[in-house]
């Protein structure tokens, strides 16, 4: 099932919303950011933190992305896990690739783990595309797949 667009909003993150997207973030990653980083994040001159919210303003999912120069890159994307699947980790990744390319961004870069199948079907889907891999780059050991999207 998809949600359409005109369901969701998608806004800039504000400390508000930390509470549900420290709850989503603690049922997404065995390493959850804390919310000092997220706070990092609100504060920094290079990022884009953005919400998806519903009609009453719950929090849904979120991303973290920043720009240097030409180069955008998506540090983190999260969905509320009742609220997979239907198209608003999509609506969040390509938000970030629509204001990087208004910001004249000429790629947006990212890390996957090889064992995150959900996230690189959904990188592969809107147009990312493996352009290396980090030897033990995550705290368990795992690989990191290295992706970009250029436009
Ligand atoms: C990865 C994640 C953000 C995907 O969010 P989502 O809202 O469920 O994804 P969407 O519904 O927008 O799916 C987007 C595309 O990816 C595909 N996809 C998403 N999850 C999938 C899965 N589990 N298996 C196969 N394909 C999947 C969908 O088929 C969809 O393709 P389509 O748009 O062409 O139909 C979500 O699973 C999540 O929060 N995971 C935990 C946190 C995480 O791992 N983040 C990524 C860190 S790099």
């Amino acid at each position: 099932m998809s949600v359409a667009s005109s369901d969701i909003i998608i806004c800039p993150m504000t400390a508000a919303e930390l509470p549900q997207i420290i709850a989503i973030e603690r049922l997404s990653y065995p390493l959850p950011w804390s919310e000092q980083h997220f706070l990092d994040e609100l504060s920094s001159r290079v990022a884009l933190p953005l919400v998806a919210l519903d009609a009453e303003g719950a929090v849904l999912g979120y991303i973290c992305a920043m720009q240097v120069l030409d180069e955008g890159h998506i540090l983190n994307v999260a969905v509320a896990p009742e609220a997979r699947g239907k198209g608003i980790g999509r609506l969040l990744c390509e938000r970030v690739l629509a204001d990087c390319r208004a910001a004249d961004a000429a790629f947006v870069s990212l890390e996957v783990r090889v064992s995150n199948h959900s996230a690189i079907e959904l990188y592969q889907r809107i147009g990312f595309v493996e352009c290396g891999r980090r030897k033990r780059y995550y705290e368990n050991g795992e690989d990191a797949i290295m992706m970009e999207f250029i436009y």
